[in-house]
């Protein structure tokens, strides 16, 4: 057996600009030299799909340490740093398991089902508002639809949407390292802090009928029953926009600059759900987001590797779907592949993402109208690369299309 810091490994550059833009050079490379590590900034990277899913579910011994981010960021004491230091992600144990089950009835698939005729009418509004330029930046217009559909699930007005937006894209620099956010991040936190406060002091005023209840309704009666205190539930309120917003944002800006350059899959998207669902599954598998981060928290020993305690583990779930190791052809985009489930994109473990089926529900709802309602999208600029640590994805997509015949939209909706 021997200690993770004496393998010869390689160094996987993910903190580099060159590395976000374009991964798969250096990490077939670093598969070539080491079948499932690697060196990183910050620590070690574990690359390979097997090894991902094997870590990634030991919450004894694998944990998300705000800590280290804080002392770095210099954000002891800051109102920033108090939310990321009690946020569901850096719980544990039975405190994580009891927000969890106060959350987990409002996002069950069936939830996420019901919630479907809201997105549509989220995203046709946004289509009507923004098909008419006929040109835009795809990203830009992503942005709004999961904020949107945030907004209504807890009963927000929508026209709250341009200033949550800055401060949620401030928020996407969180884990960044870089101090100079510092500022920003706290301003955001006084916009969300802000926003929450009088959103639960006017619901308080006014609550809704029973049989209407929604998502604010139940962690209202929770706060009621003593099951949350009202800060949790501004906190809670505060971090379900951040996990969802460039998270589906990315993803679903992604998901456009693949179909961009596969006209017959976009065009079946607008006319067939059931396809559009495996082609937003696929491509969950073919270009994702997230890197999730983990210290050791107690010694692990993994295929003969005794990783030690504090070591700080990256697992890129991003790239996870391209390991040949684990998928046939996976640089081929196929909605066709058998086991299409079968990705990472949503973590795993105690901690696996509680809106995975909001944000499927979301994207495949929205790919379906952008589809229907915006014909040959074709690019109109450079894109460039966000950060590969944390939410990755696109900077801008400048895009063009047609807008689609209305009539013609009528003959699919017959
Ligand atoms: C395509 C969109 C999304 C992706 C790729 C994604 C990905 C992830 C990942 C990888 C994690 C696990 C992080 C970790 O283990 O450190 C996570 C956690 C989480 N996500 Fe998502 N997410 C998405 C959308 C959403 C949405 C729309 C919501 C809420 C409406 C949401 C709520 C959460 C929450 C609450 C957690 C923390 C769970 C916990 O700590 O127990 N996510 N997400």
């Amino acid at each position: 057996m021997q200690r993770i810091d004496e393998l010869e490994l390689p160094y996987l550059p993910m903190e580099e600009a060159a590395f976000a833009s374009n991964p798969w050079p250096q990490l077939a490379a670093a598969r070539e030299a080491h079948p499932w590590l690697a060196k990183a900034a910050f620590g070690f990277a574990v690359h390979q799909f097997g090894a991902m899913k094997d870590l990634l579910w030991r919450d004894e011994y694998l944990q998300t340490r705000i800590d280290n981010v804080l002392e770095v960021m210099d954000a002891d004491g800051t109102e920033w740093g108090r939310f990321e230091k009690y946020s569901l992600l850096a719980r544990q144990g039975a405190p994580h398991e009891r927000i969890r089950s106060v959350l987990a009835p409002a996002f069950t698939p069936r939830q996420a089902n019901r919630h479907r005729p809201l997105m549509q009418g989220v995203i046709s509004e946004l289509l009507d508002e923004w098909v008419p330029r006929r040109e835009f930046d795809f990203e830009e217009f992503a942005s709004n639809f999961p904020i949107g559909v945030m907004c209504s699930l807890i009963g927000a007005p929508r026209s709250a949407i341009p200033e949550l937006r800055s401060s949620l894209e401030a928020l996407g620099l969180s884990f960044s390292m870089d101090r100079n956010h510092l500022p920003a991040l706290e301003n955001a936190m006084n916009v969300m802090n802000g926003f929450v406060q009088r959103l639960v002091a006017e619901r308080k005023a006014a609550r809704l009928p029973q049989g209407e209840e929604d998502l604010l309704e139940i962690l209202l009666d929770t706060v009621e029953r003593g099951d949350l205190s009202e800060r949790e539930l501004f906190d809670l309120l505060i971090f379900l926009f951040v996990a969802g917003y460039d998270t589906s944002k990315n993803a679903l800006t992604l998901l456009m600059s693949v179909l961009i350059d596969k006209p017959r899959i976009y065009e079946r998207c607008a006319e067939d759900k059931a396809y559009c669902r495996r082609v937003v599954e696929e491509n969950f598998r073919y270009l994702t987001t997230s890197t999730i981060p983990r210290t050791v928290v107690k010694a692990i020993t993994y295929r003969d590797v005794l990783i030690p305690e504090g070591t700080e583990l990256f697992f890129p779930v991003s790239i996870a779907g391209r390991d040949p190791t684990a998928y046939d052809d996976p640089d081929s985009f196929d909605p066709g592949r058998k086991e299409i489930k079968k990705h990472l994109t949503f973590g795993m473990g105690g901690h696996i993402c509680l809106g995975q089926f909001i944000a499927r529900a979301q994207i495949e709802e929205g790919l379906h109208l952008i589809a229907r309602r915006m014909k040959n999208p074709r690019r109109t600029g450079p894109s460039s690369w966000r950060p590969f640590f944390g939410v990755w994805g696109l900077k801008g997509l400048p895009f063009a299309f047609d807008p689609a015949d209305l009539k013609e939209d009528a003959r699919l909706d017959a």
